[in-house]
């Protein structure tokens, strides 16, 4: 028998089984198509099981059985589910493995539990590399399901100097959300990387060398990240036509995540500027066709004068978007973790992403350090350890928005996380406007200074 069970031996799925057999977990899997499943028994060395149908999977598990999908998102994974469910008995337990929408997540976890049986939504972050040898894990589902998989997913979990990175999420839904704004969080953090890029390579005029070389001595300091890593390396990278990066077409494509993660801030009332531009960066990089067009039209304005410093000025200006980002997608879990009774322990999440994600970054241990010491932190830029850092940065992240809107070199990310924060440390916004004008179009009432909490009043403006 079998202790783990695998359906679907994509790239994700194979990688994830060789993993767990790795570490002395046997493992059955199942394909809808024979010759993956076949490819990956042949790189197990035989030592993964082959089944010849889900039937077949499910009478070659021990029980409680324990079966995870990996699967396209979507459409797919209720149909696997709807096959699954009669072939199992109460108390097993079924991981999607796959990004999924959370509400999706919620709606399975509900029809399941009446039927006695588990189902656990499971973000898996780290690409093929991190799913082969050891990944950051976010499950969600019951906690009785969690305690039947944590020996496992502890021993295939990618592992920091805070220990394995896995942590039950919270119930129903939880552990999708938290990779849905692990992945907002992504995208923020590559647009304002692609911005960096932009501001030293047109303003600069840093050569592909020169920024391989500036990427990499960040990777030294603060802003020390898989991502920044990985962007040190890509500008690096030549073939036989000169450097790689030059030749790939600028349409940024996306699967959902970043826009899930926009659209439920907007439902849950959570202001998120930086990840929503970092979505509407790669929706306007994809109209091609539109922006040459219009570069015909438009002209750019003339390059203003470089400053001294541009390299540091911008590694500033990076370390505060950054930190902005996080900020952001921090506060939405917690409005999350409010609407949908979850309970999340950010501290947990910033540990598990330390290790094993795409956003893993030596700054998640200034997280880990602020919600530690504040558990009910109302915002991460109010850690002394973080106003610390934005006191530092900040001068630099107005300094590169100011030089790239001179120059015309969008700066979205930027932008926003300047905008947001510059919001939050304004006591007394022009909202009153807002409000008065309001109540003198259409009699919506308004609040007073003197009474914020009383009741609304009128005027006749
Ligand atoms: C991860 C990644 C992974 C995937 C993204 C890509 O955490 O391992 O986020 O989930 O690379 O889904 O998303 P886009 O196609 O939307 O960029």
């Amino acid at each position: 028998m079998a202790n783990f069970g695998v359906v679907g031996t994509g790239v994700m799925g194979r990688n994830l089984a060789l993993n767990m057999l790795d570490n002395e977990i046997g493992v059955a899997a199942w394909n809808l198509e024979r010759d993956l499943l076949d490819a990956a028994v042949t790189e197990s060395d035989g030592r993964l099981q082959a089944a010849d149908s889900l039937e077949h999977l499910v009478g070659m598990l021990d029980t409680p059985r324990r079966i995870l999908m990996m699967i396209t998102a979507g459409r797919p994974v209720d149909i696997v589910m709807d096959q699954l469910a009669p072939l199992l008995e109460p108390g097993d337990i079924v991981i999607d493995g796959g990004n999924s929408a959370f509400i999706d997540t919620q709606r399975r976890e509900k029809a399941w539990a009446e039927m006695n049986l588990h189902f656990v939504g499971m973000g898996v972050s780290g690409g093929e590399e991190g799913a082969r040898h050891g990944p950051s894990l976010m499950p969600g589902g019951s906690e009785h399901a969690y305690q039947h998989l944590a020996p496992i997913l502890e021993s295939i979990a990618a592992v920091s100097d805070s220990g394995p990175c896995v942590t039950h999420c919270g119930p129903d839904g939880a552990g999708h959300f938290v990779k849905t704004v692990h992945n907002g969080i992504e995208y923020a953090d590559m647009q304002a990387i692609a911005e960096t890029y932009d501001v030293l390579h047109r303003i600069g005029g840093f050569s592909n060398e020169q920024l391989s070389q500036t990427f990499a001595l960040w990777n030294k300091g603060p802003l020390e990240s898989f991502l920044v890593e990985l962007t040190a390396e890509i500008f690096d990278r030549e073939d036989d036509h000169g450097h790689l990066v030059d030749r790939v077409l600028d349409k940024a494509e996306q699967k959902g995540t970043g826009r899930w993660t926009a659209t439920t801030a907007l439902e849950l009332g959570v202001s998120i500027p930086s990840i929503a531009a970092a979505v509407d960066a790669r929706v306007l990089s994809s109209a091609k066709g539109l922006r040459e067009h219009a570069a015909t039209v438009f002209e750019s304005p003339e390059l203003p004068a470089v400053p001294d410093e541009l390299g540091s000025i911008m590694h500033d200006a990076l370390y505060a978007t950054k930190v902005i980002a996080y900020a952001q997608g921090l506060r939405l879990i917690v409005r999350a973790s409010e609407a949908y009774d979850w309970n999340v322990n950010l501290k947990e999440i910033a540990r598990i992403w330390k290790a094993g994600c795409i956003i893993r970054a030596r700054f998640l241990d200034t997280i880990m350090a602020a919600y530690e010491t504040r558990a009910d932190l109302p915002n991460l830029i109010l850690d002394d350890t973080v106003t610390e850092i934005l006191k530092t940065t900040i001068p630099s992240l107005r300094k590169i928005v100011v030089l790239a809107a001179g120059a015309g070199v969008p700066t979205p990310a930027m932008n926003a996380s300047l905008d947001y924060f510059d919001s939050l440390r304004t006591s007394r916004l022009p909202q009153n406007l807002t409000q008065a004008q309001r109540d003198a179009f259409g009699a919506h009432g308004y609040r007073t200074i003197d009474d914020p909490d009383g009741d609304s009043v009128h005027s006749d403006w």
